[in-house]
Order: structure tokens, then sequence, then C-alpha cells
């Protein structure tokens, strides 16, 4: 069954290239999410990120308590293509299409692959965008507000683990070194933990060493020995084997879709081992740029607003802990009670 409301995929006019649209809900408010310009083996399998990707923004925006709704937009990329700036530039005007015909329903911002300067050549064609460059009146780039958002969610999990959400002295593990892996890691340095750090590209060793932290190859920093590692980078990080071999005590962070599969939630939890679900510890990027660019609200009220993720964590682990569930089922069935009374006619009151 399709449990999306709406997905577009079209080839773009100018790009030739599979531009993907997935509207997962409008239940909570009009949908938005980012627009991930990434590599695929096969344009399907952007689709099924896609598809993925934009549930997860759904219950990101629910547990959030934002009044928005889950999408995600996908531009497969063949395996080692280059987009030249005048390429990238055509691709950015397709999905600007796409994203206008759509209404409103679905407003893009960035992600893996995307930023500012990109929102501002899609917000040429339409409105329905999140984040471009503050002179051009958007919020600007949500990388360093979801690396806050992190920040919130690692104090409340310190706090439950060690009874402070002080991270001085602790040893955290950061897989990805993109632009929120790289900025979380310097909020982390800059507070005094102590790093192992890792990224695809072995020219990121360079922040690493600027951080002092250690250096582990990418598909072994699952396994190091710290207490807590840190998902910064694509999904699926988490699988059945690699959680065998865990050796921290957590495992929180703002990469997507980190499980592999649902269950390994469970594999964490029987291994006494916490996992915030990735669309709660993620989710300081939108919330930064909803409360800015939709509800208006001041620098410091929206900074508020993302740190609250340590409040919204503290109080998942603690639901998870009095009902005998895992905080991914505690967050689940806070998203879905959302969801429902947004959708019962009886109204949201019902909730
Ligand atoms: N990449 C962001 C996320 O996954 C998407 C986003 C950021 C969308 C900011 C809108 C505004 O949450």
């Amino acid at each position: 069954m399709l449990d999306h409301e709406q997905v577009v995929v079209r080839t773009g006019r100018r790009s030739r290239l599979p531009v993907i649209v997935a509207v997962h809900s409008t239940a909570l408010g009009p949908a938005a999410g980012g627009l991930r310009l990434w590599h695929y083996p096969d344009w399907r399998d952007g689709l099924t990120d896609a598809l993925r990707l934009s549930a997860a923004m759904t219950a990101k925006f629910a547990v959030a308590g934002l009044p928005s709704g889950g999408g995600k937009a996908v531009v497969a990329l063949p395996e080692g293509a280059v987009l030249e700036p005048e390429r990238r530039g055509a691709v950015l005007e397709d999905v600007a299409d796409t994203i206008e015909s759509l209404g409103g329903t679905y407003t893009t911002g960035p992600d893996v692959g995307t930023g500012p300067d990109d929102m501002a050549v899609i917000g040429r064609t339409t409105p329905h965008v999140f984040c471009r460059p503050a002179r051009l009146g958007g919020s600007g780039d949500s990388s360093p507000h979801t690396a806050r958002g992190t920040l919130a969610a690692l104090r409340a999990v310190g706090r439950r683990l060690y009874g402070t959400g002080r991270l001085d002295g602790r040893r955290l593990a950061v897989a990805g070194l993109g632009r929120v892996g790289a900025g979380l890691a310097r909020l982390l340095a800059a507070e005094g933990a102590a790093l192992t750090v890792t990224d695809v590209d072995p020219a990121k060793r360079r922040i690493g060493d600027e951080l002092g932290a250690d250096w582990a190859a990418p598909d072994e920093i699952h396994a190091a020995d710290v207490d807590i590692v840190v998902p910064a980078a694509l999904g699926s990080f988490l699988t059945r084997n690699g959680v065998a071999e865990l050796r921290c005590r957590a495992v929180v962070g703002p990469a997507n879709n980190q499980l592999a599969t649902p269950d390994v939630a469970d594999l964490l939890h029987r291994r006494g081992i916490v996992w915030v679900p990735d669309y709660v510890a993620s989710a300081g990027g939108v919330i930064h740029a909803v409360s800015v660019e939709v509800h208006r609200l001041a620098a410091e009220e929206a900074r508020a607003r993302v740190d609250a993720i340590e409040d919204t964590v503290s109080e998942l682990l603690h639901t998870a802990e009095s009902r005998g569930r895992t905080p991914a089922q505690a967050a689940d069935e806070l998203a879905r009670r959302r969801l429902d009374a947004a959708s019962d006619p009886a109204g949201p009151s019902a909730a």
C-alpha cells in the first residue's frame, strides 16, 4: 500500500534527470522537507529514498510539535556523475518547476548535496522554498541549527546516562563531516569532548586534525570505544551486524534514516544501547527554518525551540522507560497520536 498522499516522478525537461517529489502527509500542515541531490545506482533507489525520507519528515514535524507535513525531493544522479554549474542550474530549475506545480503542497529546503545558494536558484521560480540566503529574505543555512539541535539531544542522553548534560570529557565518535557533522564536531570539541571522527572523503581529515580528533575508518567507526556514537552521514548506518559490534552506550545523531531495517531499534534496546530516533535528533534545521520563515519568530525564539529538543528527548526517554517501550516506539506513538488527532473530525483538541 502506498502510504503517501502524492508522489511525483518526472524527467526534468532541461536536465533529463529523474526529479522525484514525495509528499507523505499534509495532515498537520503543508509538507516540507529538503532536496537531496545525490548519486544512486538506479533512479528507483532515489525513489525508495524519497519515500522513506518523506515519511520521516512527517514524524519529525509531529514530534517537534510543528504544524507542517512531511515531504522530500530527490534528484537521482547516475553514479559518478559530476554536475557542472550550468547543468546544476538546469536541475534546480527542473525541481523548481515541479515544486511550483504542486501549488504549495510541498516546500523544499536544503538536504544532502544542496545548500542555500541552490535554494536561491529555486526561489527564482517558486516561493515554496526555505533557507534562501538571508540577503534574499530566507533563514539561510539550516545546518548550524541541525547541529545545535543534535547537541540538545546529546545533552538529554548525557543527563540520562551520566547525570549531567555537559559533554566535556565524554568520548564521542562522529561519523560524517559534512555541513552538519563538521559543525557538530566543532561544537563538541569546543565543549571539551574527546572526538573520534571520519568521513568517506579523506580530505575531511583536515577538520579532524584541526579539532585534535582521532581518525577512524568509515566502516569501523561504529565500533569505536566511545560513550556515544553520532551518525552524521548518509542513511543505513546501523545494520543488524553492526549493532553487535557497538561498544558505546548510546547512538544519537543528525543523519536521516539511520536504521538499515526497523528491527535494528529493538536490537539496540536489547543491548542496552540508547537510540534516539534520527527524526527527533535531527529536527533542529527544519524547526529553525519553519519557525523563522513561516511563524515569523525572532532568532532567539527560534533557537529556543531548537534547544527544546533536549526536553523532547528527555520526555521520550522517560516515557519509553516508564511504559516499557523503546525510544523508537515511544516516538512513533507520539507522532501517531498527533497525526490521528489532526485527522480526527473532533479536532486536535481530542489529543
Ligand atoms: N534536510 C532537512 C531535514 O532533513 C530539510 C530541511 C531543512 C527542510 C530546512 C526545510 C528546511 O530535516
